[in-house]
């Protein structure tokens, strides 16, 4: 099965079929350092978010990287405690402001709710998307989507949108793979980003994955993103190394079986995060 360099979201923005992610990539310097070398190693698609507090060393990155900007794809996130129609905008300008740039290429709700959050989640979430789709509109948004969203939250911000989410970015691995929500956005035309397609490194260790891995010359995390995107998801790995960082991009020169596929499929949970969308408190 061959897979493409790149996905097409559902208004034809073209999007690189694997991302770099930038969660816990701290502090600015760092992440500075990370992104520059990640653009080196040949990612174009960078996965940012405000509450990250990286963006700044992101954005000095981007300036000092050799490539020009319409060749990068730049995602952020608005955070939970800036949703809200006139918040999402400020949060979407301090955003630009500290990547340096004028638009983002997609931008999405990092979380649907928050039970610390006051406020009814389903409307904030329809007064944020209102906001973005305004920015959509004006062209500083080029794609617009969501994060952390069930099949139900979907749901309730499509009776509430004029523009359908584009992408929908959960956590998806080999030892989590949620497959309604997955099944979900698929067949409501939205591309799967995965967050931690290697289980944050714990699932690294697997014999599944590892006699996967050596059966085709590779290495596990290799196989974590290729299952990814022979399900048609759209990986985000980390790795604060350049030559992990390279090897994570050298997946398009094998194929997993079927079988392959699903004994991944049937991996007991490993690595989940237990960050759980209908439940979790965030207190910042
Ligand atoms: P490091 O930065 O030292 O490479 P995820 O993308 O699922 O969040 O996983 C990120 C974690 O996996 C990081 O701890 C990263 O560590 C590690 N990692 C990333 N790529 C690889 C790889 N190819 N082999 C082993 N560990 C990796």
């Amino acid at each position: 099965m061959s897979v493409a360099k790149d996905y097409t979201l559902a208004n034809g923005v073209v999007i690189p079929s694997v991302g770099y992610g930038t969660w816990r990539t701290k502090p600015e310097d760092f992440a500075k350092e990370c992104v520059k070398m990640a653009v080196e190693q040949g990612y174009r698609l960078i996965d940012c978010a405000a509450v990250y507090k990286n963006e700044k060393g992101i954005g000095e990155a981007l300036r000092q990287v050799d490539v020009p900007r319409e060749e990068l794809f730049l995602t952020s996130k608005v955070w939970c405690m800036d949703r809200g129609y006139e918040k999402t905008k400020a949060a979407f300008e301090k955003t630009c402001k500290d990547l340096g740039t004028d638009y983002l290429d997609l931008y999405l709700i990092h979380w649907p709710s928050n039970k610390n959050y006051d406020e009814d989640p389903v409307a904030v979430n329809a007064s944020t998307w209102r906001g973005m789709e305004e920015l959509y509109k004006a062209g500083r948004i080029r794609s617009i989507g969501v994060s952390n969203f069930k099949p139900h939250q979907l749901q309730s911000l499509f009776e509430h949108c004029e523009i359908r989410p584009m992408v929908n970015q959960i956590e998806c691995h080999p030892g989590w793979y949620p497959e309604e929500t997955v099944k979900f956005c698929q067949e409501n035309g939205i591309l799967v980003q995965a967050w931690s397609p290697l289980g944050s490194g714990a699932v690294l260790g697997s014999e599944t994955l590892l006699s996967i891995a050596k059966a085709h010359g590779k290495d596990a995390g290799q196989v974590c993103i290729r299952w990814c995107l022979q399900k048609g998801i759209n990986p985000l790995p980390k790795s604060t190394k350049a030559q992990r960082a390279l090897s994570n991009l050298d997946v398009f020169d094998f194929t997993l079986t079927e079988e392959e596929m699903a004994a991944i499929d049937a991996m007991e949970t490993l690595g989940y995060s237990e960050l759980d969308s209908d439940t979790v408190l965030f207190d910042h």
